[in-house]
């Protein structure tokens, strides 16, 4: 084969604007260490002038990440996103600051209130400023795909001139079809690109009508190197192309697309749960390539099928993905080093007191339910106590059914123990008051879900909840054996994050 595609991931950055989705800086190095282990080619790590939290999440991952380019957003007209996303990259081994502005008729007259020349001006500011600072520049014309072509084609040629290599054609808001948005890609390789090796053309597509997938196929049938991702298709709206999928769909009809990334497959499934569970997004059941379902065969001839043959009804193979069906089980007597062994083979690796914190949360619910399989060991990592936490939740008692249930919950705030009691409708709301009280915060519940952890021995359930602070949202998500208790951990994960938000 074949040319290579550049998987350029921006789950930190356009995944994270999902709403409800509020990821702090561990969340984000853990997810970005996950990204260079899958071999993603860029991460654009976030939009450092959005707020300091944002910056010094970048600026970590530029500095403790190794492997892919580590980008941050700026606004192409506006110096000072520009030096605030230089600031936050510089340290990385690759660098890159990826500029934008819009250039379509609707966002130029509504939004930017700008002409057709004063666009081409910034643009060329922006893009030469940049190239000053920092040797490898993307730029993109924001809603490319409504676009006036012509207009759209000048812009970019000035990015170049002014010396942007990658030129990234954002489906901003979904609009473009296999065909339209096909063809719009041929024009920019042709015109932009033409016969310079050194230029990239890149697909930015939005999932609105369900076709993102599509449509950067389509990019890549006519020349496009880069495709930008997001775990499990998070992002703005409907979301982004989901890197799963495109990866999979590349590399299946790689007899189709001629074409070959730099993913190792087999960490597919093991970044698509993280993501999952630090963002509080749940994968739906019949995700192609990461669902649950996506290997499941329900009917008794499909059955019949596979254990004859697998490729009968499977076009790839699970374990090609990570998703082979689990053989990890661990029991009350399992010690440190299965703990960690299993660990290891999960991708985890905890430190020292955040190691020793998980095993005693595995030991607790071992001793309680038997056996911990897979998925029961990824919840107990991901509900370890964050050290940042201002509310560490100890333990809860609840009685009563209905309306008349009692609640009392024990945390730990600045290293003293306290317990607050409230009364409810039903166990869970009780407890979700006295947490209230805990925090001194009035947030509101918007969405509650269970779910079982998995459906085997360790038949733990993991709560997933969406709470209001003012105008903002948080997600938090947590596990146990006992559902109250999920719930409990849950609510104290998304009210530490409202409480850190509202701390700025
Ligand atoms: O969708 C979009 O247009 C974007 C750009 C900033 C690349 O996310
Ligand atoms: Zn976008």
């Amino acid at each position: 084969m074949s040319d290579r595609v550049l998987i350029f991931d921006t789950t930190l950055r356009d995944g994270e604007q999902s709403p409800g989705i509020a990821l702090d800086s561990d969340d984000k190095v853990a997810i970005a260490n996950q990204l260079a282990e899958l071999g993603v080619d860029i991460i654009e790590a976030g939009f450092p002038i959005s707020s300091d939290g944002d910056f010094a999440a970048v600026q970590r991952i530029a500095r403790e990440v190794r492997g892919p380019i580590i980008t941050g957003l700026a606004r192409c007209g506006i110096t000072e996103d520009i030096e605030r996303a230089w600031e936050a990259v510089q340290d990385a081994d690759r660098p890159r600051i990826h500029v934008f502005l819009a250039t379509s008729a609707i966002h130029m007259e509504h939004k930017l209130r700008m002409t057709e020349e004063q666009v081409l001006d910034a643009v060329l500011d922006g893009v030469s400023l940049a190239r000053s600072l920092c040797e490898d520049i993307e730029f993109s014309p924001e809603d490319g795909s409504r676009s006036d072509i012509d207009f759209m084609i000048r812009v970019c040629l000035t990015a170049v001139e002014a010396g942007a290599t990658t030129i990234n054609i954002p489906d901003t808001v979904g609009y473009g079809t296999p065909t339209d948005y096909g063809a719009r890609i041929k024009r920019v390789v042709a015109e932009v690109k033409g016969d310079r090796a050194d230029i990239v053309i890149s697909t930015h597509c939005h999932n609105d009508l369900g076709l993102a997938v599509a449509n950067a196929l389509a990019a890549v049938e006519n020349g496009a190197r880069q495709v930008e991702v997001a775990v499990n298709g998070i992002g703005e709206r409907a979301g982004n192309t989901a890197l799963e999928e495109i990866v999979m769909a590349l590399n299946t009809r790689a007899d189709h697309y001629q074409v070959e990334t730099g993913i190792d497959t087999t960490h597919l499934y093991p970044a698509s749960r993280l993501v999952a569970r630090l963002t509080g997004y749940p994968v739906q059941y019949n995700k192609a390539v990461v669902g649950r379902n996506a290997f499941a065969h329900e009917s008794g001839i499909h059955q019949h099928g596979v254990l004859r043959e697998r490729t009968t009804y499977e076009i790839m193979d699970p374990s090609a993905v990570g998703q082979d069906a689990s053989k990890l089980v661990l029991g009350k007597h399992s010690g440190r080093a299965a703990f960690g062994d299993a660990l290891k083979a999960l991708d985890i690796n905890l430190e020292d007191e955040d190691f020793e914190s998980a095993f005693a949360r595995f030991k607790e619910l071992a001793d309680r339910k038997g056996e911990i399989g897979e998925e029961g060991l990824l919840a107990i990592v991901h509900d370890q106590v964050d050290l940042s936490d201002a509310v560490h939740f100890l333990g809860w008692h609840a009685t009563g059914r209905d309306n008349e249930a009692e609640a009392t919950v024990t945390v730990e705030r600045d290293g003293v123990k306290e317990s607050f009691s409230a009364s409810g409708d039903g166990m869970v709301h009780s407890i979700f008051a006295a947490l209230r009280k805990a925090f001194e915060l009035e947030a509101r519940l918007l969405d509650y879900r269970v779910e079982p952890v998995s459906l085997g021995a360790d038949a733990m359930a993991e709560v997933s909840v969406l709470v209001q602070l003012r105008e903002r949202t948080f997600t938090g998500t947590g596990s146990s054996t006992d559902i109250v208790e999920a719930s409990a951990r849950s609510f104290t994960s998304a009210l530490n994050k409202a409480a850190r938000a509202s701390a700025f």
